[in-house]
Formats: structure tokens, C-alpha cells, sequence
């Protein structure tokens, strides 16, 4: 039993996700001087010039140079913006692009592979089987995006970014704090989208106990109780590792909270706050996210756990491409593509509710999951080993569902991110379960 639903791909699917993908770089990079652009602002984040100059050499990689079959326009370039040749730290010490010369050539590309767009066939090879090339390469540049939108959190001075607040959740709250997900066996992954990336392929059969999940991701009034009950001074909650982390470096909140007066504030973008009570919690760590949930006597969900809470419809038996059928993410069903610069309040976004009622599952905050980043049974890597295979294994954990930050190019029920679990730079929160097999 493997049933999914089968979306279509096109070019002007294809042109509009590089032009989307665009505007939000210039956005980003246009609203910092060139000191920023080329300054580190955190040793895990690149100068967000040599995210601006990679986007146009993978840009050109893969679609100039191995869809189009030319040559590299700027061989000397290629070595410094291959993310495997040299790690973030060390990138401000390379010969880069400076910021005109990262934008030009970027811009040179993309006029390329506008020309290339209108004559190439979407079919014939895997590259060019419903336009992935493009679509993948659209994807890149928003997952890119966000990495520069966490630099932009991580810098510190004045704000230089702006969006509406999204605003008090729309129609009633859910109904219950959590639903009962019955047992037996769904599709995960998928073989039909034609955008997916090889880590979410192919679709098989995965059964899985009844479990019950969280309606919402977790608040920072629930995470704050957590914390007052010395969460963060209890070695009981804690996987060793992660009482290793939070001993070590001082951790007894989120990252960018601190105590103020006996308030907590948070700094977002430049900006100080309180922390919002109804907000989903953001900007801990997988140990963090781990603690918390044993502290309530729950666990974090399994990765297959959360995309049958995300994808499987108990009404027809079938895998659709979003918690609320096979539509593409509207700005009613889900907080993506950074229109907001935070996630919504819990219980916003009814209308993307699952047919259970689980809500939020796309969009507001990346959640973490259980499991390890491993490959689903007939994994094939696709295009290049080191989009997804040289990171499988037990260092990593899953995130699924996607950020405020996530452009819903980048984003569906399969997308699997993931991270080493001591991050918390990453715009991710969580949900809890109990019961089924963890
Ligand atoms: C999927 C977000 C973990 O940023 O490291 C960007 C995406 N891969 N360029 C990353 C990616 C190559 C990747 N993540
Ligand atoms: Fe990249």
C-alpha cells in the first residue's frame, strides 16, 4: 500500500520560484551595508556574502554547467563556494567575492538560466523530469535565505528587517490540547512529487502504533513552567550529553532569552521584548526540546510519527502532500515564507489544521523530532551525495514542518531537515506525544 497524490510541475512554476527565491535574497543582502555583508556575525554562519555568492555557483553548477552542458565561467571561483572545501568559520578568510562582484555574478547567472528555462524540455533525464533542476535550485536559494535570516538574528545592532505580526489565531482554538492518531500502516515519503529532494524518496509502507500528539507546538508559557520548576538543574530530564551542554556553557533558558528585572525578554531581529506567552517556543536545542518532554512525562514524536500525523487522511487511507489535502500553502493555511519574523500564536491557523486537527504542523517553527537522520529503505542519492547521504547517521536529529522562515517552495508533509542536537541558532521549537513505541 503505497498511495500518494500526484502534484504537477511547470515552467512557469519553475520562473516563478527563482524570481520569488530572488527578491528574498536581494531583501536580505540589500538591507545590511557591505561591512555587514562581508563581516562573520556568528562562527557558525557564513558571511552572508558567500551565501549570496554560492547561490549563483550552484546555481550555475547545476544548471548552466551540468543541465546546459557549459563551461565554468569563473573556474578560479568554483573551490571557495563548494560548501565541503571549507567550513563556515574559516570562510571570511577567503579571497571572496566582494559584494558587487557576488551580485553581478549572481545576476549574470540567473539571466542565463532564463534563457536556458525557455528552451529546455522539463522531461527526458532525472535533472529535467519536471523541471527538479530548477525546482532544486530554487529550494537551495530559500533554504540559503533562511540560513542568512539566522545571521540576521544572530548580528547584533539596530534592526534592519521588518514584517507585520501575524496577529491573534483566527476562528476558534482546537479543541483539545492533543489527538489520539489511530494505528496501522500509512505512505511516507514520496515518489510522485516532482520537486522532492532524494531524502524523501522513495514512498513506502510504514506501520505505526496508536499515539496521541499535541494539537500546537509547545508555548514559552509551557517551556517557562518547565523551567521554574528548575527544569534546567534536574540531570533527570536531561540525555547525557545534553546536561554536558547546558553544564558547560551556562544554558538555563532559549537561546537570546535573558532575565531582566525578573521578566524574561528575548531579543528577536534587533529587537527586545517580553517573551509572548502564546508564541511556540523557538530556538532550543534537540537536548532542550528532549528535557522538556520527559519533564511532562511525555517524549518527542518520531519522525514517522509526525508525518502520519501531517499526511495521512484516516477518511480515504491516503498521503496528501499537506496536513489539509494537496493544495499548495495559502497565507490561510500556514505561517511560511517569512511574511511574519516570528511564528503565530499556538492554535493559529485552522484552516491548515490536519483532518485530526492537528495544527501548525506546517510552518511558525521547525520541529524537532526522535529520530536520526537515516535513509528511507530504496534511498538513492540524487543528484550529489552531499545533499542528504554524508550527513545520514545517528549525529543527526530530524526537524519536519518548517519555519516562518521557509519559503513554501521548500516545504511540504516529506521535507526532512536536520541538525546536530546541540544547535539552537535554527528556528525550531517542537510538539510532544505519549503512548505508541518511540
Ligand atoms: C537541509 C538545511 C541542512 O543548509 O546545510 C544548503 C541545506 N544544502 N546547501 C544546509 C543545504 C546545501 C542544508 N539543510
Ligand atoms: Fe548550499
Amino acid at each position: 500500500m503505497t498511495t500518494e497524490s500526484r502534484p504537477t510541475g511547470s515552467r512557469e512554476r519553475a520562473a516563478a520560484a527563482l524570481t520569488a527565491a530572488r527578491a528574498r535574497t536581494a531583501a536580505l543582502t540589500d538591507a545590511v551595508t557591505d561591512e555587514d555583508l562581508t563581516a562573520q556575525h556568528s562562527p557558525l554562519m557564513s558571511p552572508l556574502v558567500w551565501d549570496l555568492a554560492h547561490i549563483g555557483n550552484q546555481e550555475e553548477l547545476w544548471l548552466l554547467r551540468r543541465v546546459a552542458g557549459r563551461e565554468s565561467m569563473r573556474p578560479e571561483i568554483d573551490p571557495l563556494y563548494d560548501a565541503f572545501q571549507h567550513p563556515r568559520s574559516e570562510r571570511p578568510k577567503l579571497p571572496l567575492l566582494g559584494p558587487g562582484e557576488a551580485r553581478r555574478y549572481a545576476a549574470e547567472v540567473r539571466g542565463r538560466v532564463f534563457d536556458l528555462l525557455e528552451r529546455t524540455p522539463f522531461e527526458g533525464t532525472p535533472l529535467l523530469d519536471g523541471g527538479f533542476a530548477f525546482g532544486m535550485i530554487a529550494q537551495h536559494e530559500q533554504q540559503h535565505d533562511e540560513t542568512m535570516l539566522i545571521t540576521h538574528q544572530l548580528r547584533r545592532g539596530a534592526p534592519v528587517l521588518a514584517a507585520p505580526d501575524p496577529g491573534p489565531p483566527q476562528g476558534p482554538p482546537p479543541p483539545a490540547a492533543e489527538v489520539l492518531v489511530p494505528g496501522g500502516p500509512f505512505t511516507m515519503g514520496t515518489s510522485a512529487e516532482p520537486w522532492s529532494l532524494d531524502n524523501e524518496r522513495p514512498a513506502h509502507t510504514r506501520d505505526v502504533a496508536p499515539f496521541w500528539i499535541d494539537t500546537t507546538p509547545v508555548t514559552n508559557a509551557a517551556y517557562r513552567a518547565f523551567m521554574a520548576d528548575g527544569g534546567y538543574h534536574e540531570p533527570r530530564w536531561w540525555a547525557a550529553q545534553g546536561w554536558e551542554q547546558i553544564r558547560a556553557h551556562g544554558i538555563e533558558a532559549p537561546l537570546f532569552w535573558h532575565r531582566e528585572g525578573g521578566i524574561w525578554l528575548r531579543r528577536r531581529f534587533g529587537v527586545t521584548e517580553p517573551v509572548p506567552d502564546d508564541e511556540p517556543v523557538l530556538h532550543v536545542s534537540w537536548y532542550e526540546a528532549d528535557a522538556y518532554a520527559r519533564w511532562t512525562g511525555r517524549r518527542l514524536p518520531t519522525e514517522a510519527e509526525w508525518e502520519k500525523a501531517a499526511r495521512h487522511d484516516p477518511r480515504t487511507g491516503r498521503s496528501t502532500r499537506y496536513p489539509w489535502g494537496d493544495a499548495d500553502p495559502t497565507p490561510a493555511h500556514a505561517n511560511l515564507g517569512q511574511r511574519h519574523l516570528r511564528p503565530a500564536p499556538a492554535g493559529s491557523y485552522p484552516a491548515g489544521a490536519s483532518p485530526l486537527g492537528v495544527r501548525q504542523l506546517i510552518g511558525d517553527v521547525w520541529e524537532w523530532t526522535a529520530s536520526d537522520f537515516l535513509p528511507y529503505p530504496g534511498f538513492r542519492a540524487f543528484p550529489y551525495r552531499e545533499y542528504s547521504e554524508v550527513f545520514f547517521g545517528p549525529e543527526h536529529k530530524v526537524l519536519r514542518g518548517g519555519s516562518f522562515a521557509v519559503d513554501p517552495v521548500a516545504c511540504r508533509g516529506t521535507f526532512r531537515n536536520w541538525d546536530l542536537p546541540v544547535r539552537r541558532q535554527i528556528f525550531a521549537g517542537f510538539r510532544t506525544a505519549r503512548g505508541g513505541v518511540a
